[in-house]
């Protein structure tokens, strides 16, 4: 990021609650656990200051609602950070992100193009804004059996057909560090009238060494998601979400996110954002230095093991990826006969080693800057030893992508339908009133909306066997869906 004068060493927030803790405060005020007190046996194992520093909005704190103190010098210190003109805290993740960024651009009956590979905090933000949804799709890896990205000529081609869309949306990049030429795509879409939102629930990082993918905010789109939680150092939930420029007005996004946020934000992830912000403004060279140094080691080290491939630069150039973000270790399970799943399992239960995502033929390990040379060995070894165990063989997929499936009503028209529930065996050539997805990575196989077909329903199935953890229907186990019509 380009630096100016605002002074990073500050941290407003965790700075006031070190504070506050001296002052001995007695709370007539909620959290009704008063500093702790209330919740004894949770607070003897916390320790007593993270309770402590669990105040609501007072006079002295600030409100996220409305930020004209601690909070909002925090803000703009993070989108100085974050090379936007405007930040605002989440203390709902990225979900919340995305969703009010769709609803702050997008009137319902207006058209996004949004790939059919996002997330489905996507989908709620279609169904609250009313925003009609033009499904660009991922390019597929065959090999791999992987969705890539979408291609900055698909998005062109979309707007060639679609000249009246106001907003495109964007993953920067994809679970596995994949992105697309974004640089190109804010251009059409500048071009055309229309606005950029990027979901970078995965890219928090990027924008603070060079040798990362480049963030929307650095290729001028109108704004940004970013989960600081996941690769950023904050806590849990902890997100930001960032705006440049004025296509988007600032009043519409602090307006839309008082729609829907709680009044009573969490100040402990606030004060995680705080202290990440500055980490990352004054150190974030040096420590992503050490974190791609850390990723490259275990990349060549897994590539040297037989019958793994961890994904490196080599598919830079194909199916639309432009580029790829080093510190995904993702692992394709293919030649060593198992699933994705069961090498997660086998790392779990057997040497204690936790991935961040399996699925049919593929897992990630993610490498952060909480990384340790001694955490990499661990699953550098397990991978050998669990190698060594197996009859390498010629890449076997255990099954190909579904096909995306027809949209036939839009999400929201199906959302508020009438809808029976039937077995989902029984439910090809329905129209689905739900989603279902694998969790993770949360991309729903089928959306609300959507007619499902048998190749939907034999992918299912394959997911099932294989123990992923299906959700998005309304019975938890994913056997019976929800699909528009009535009863007989
Ligand atoms: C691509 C993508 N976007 C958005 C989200 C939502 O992020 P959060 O968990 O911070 O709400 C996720 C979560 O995994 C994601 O993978």
């Amino acid at each position: 990021m380009e630096r100016t004068d605002f002074d990073h060493s500050k941290t407003p927030i965790f700075s006031f609650l070190q504070e506050y803790i001296k002052k001995d405060i007695i709370p007539f005020f909620v959290p009704g656990h008063k500093h702790g007190r209330g919740l004894k046996e949770f607070t003897d194992f916390l320790g007593k200051t993270v309770l402590n520093i669990d105040i609501p909005s007072l006079p002295e704190t600030d409100n996220l609602a409305n930020p004209i103190g601690i909070i909002r010098e925090a803000q703009e210190l993070m989108a100085d950070a974050f090379g936007a003109e405007h930040a605002y805290f989440l203390v709902n993740g990225t979900s919340e992100g995305v969703q009010a960024m769709i609803r702050s651009a997008v009137k319902p009956g207006e058209e996004i193009i949004i790939p059919r590979n996002a997330h489905k905090s996507t989908i709620g933000g279609l169904i609250l804004s009313g925003a009609v949804p033009v499904y660009v799709y991922p390019e597929i890896d065959p090999e791999l059996g992987i969705t890539t990205v979408v291609s900055s000529s698909t998005i062109k081609q979309a707007f060639k057909q679609n000249p009246f869309a106001k907003a495109v949306f964007v993953i920067n990049p994809t679970y596995y560090g994949m992105v697309s030429d974004l640089k190109t795509i804010v251009r059409t879409a500048h071009r055309k009238g229309a606005v950029v939102l990027v979901d970078e629930a995965h890219g928090a990082h990027m924008g603070f060494h060079d040798d990362f993918p480049l963030t929307g905010m650095e290729v001028g789109a109108d704004m940004s998601a970013a989960s600081l939680h996941k690769t950023g150092g904050s806590m849990t939930q902890s997100s930001v979400l960032l705006l440049r420029g004025n296509r988007i007005p600032e009043e519409n996004v602090k307006q839309t996110l008082n729609l829907t946020r709680t009044t009573s934000p969490s100040y402990v992830l606030m004060a995680s954002l705080d202290v990440a912000r500055k980490q990352l403004a004054l150190y974030g060279d040096e420590l992503l230095e050490k974190t791609l140094e850390l990723a490259r080691y275990a990349r060549e080290e897994i590539n040297k093991i037989e019958g793994i491939y961890a994904f490196d630069h080599s598919l830079v150039g194909k199916y639309g990826i432009y580029d790829l973000d080093e510190t995904k270790l993702s692992i394709y399970t293919g030649r060593l006969g198992i699933s994705g799943f069961t090498l997660e399992r086998e790392l779990m239960t057997r040497f204690g080693i936790g991935l961040e995502l399996a699925e049919l033929n593929t897992v990630l390990a993610l490498i952060t800057i909480g990384d340790t040379k001694e955490s990499v060995d661990r699953l550098i070894e397990a991978l050998k030893i669990i190698a060594s165990e197996r009859e390498i063989q010629d890449p076997k997929k255990i099954s190909e992508l579904p096909e995306m499936p027809d949209l036939i009503v839009s999400p929201r028209e199906a959302y508020y339908g009438t809808k029976k529930t039937v077995p989902l065996e029984k439910a090809v050539g329905e129209i689905s009133g739900e989603m279902l997805m694998a969790y993770p990575p949360g991309i729903p196989i089928v959306c609300p909306g959507e007619r499902i077909t048998q190749d939907i329903l034999d992918y299912v199935k394959i997911l099932k066997e294989q123990h992923a953890m299906l959700q998005g229907t309304a019975d938890p186990y994913a056997n019976y869906i929800r699909v528009l019509g009535h009863d007989s």
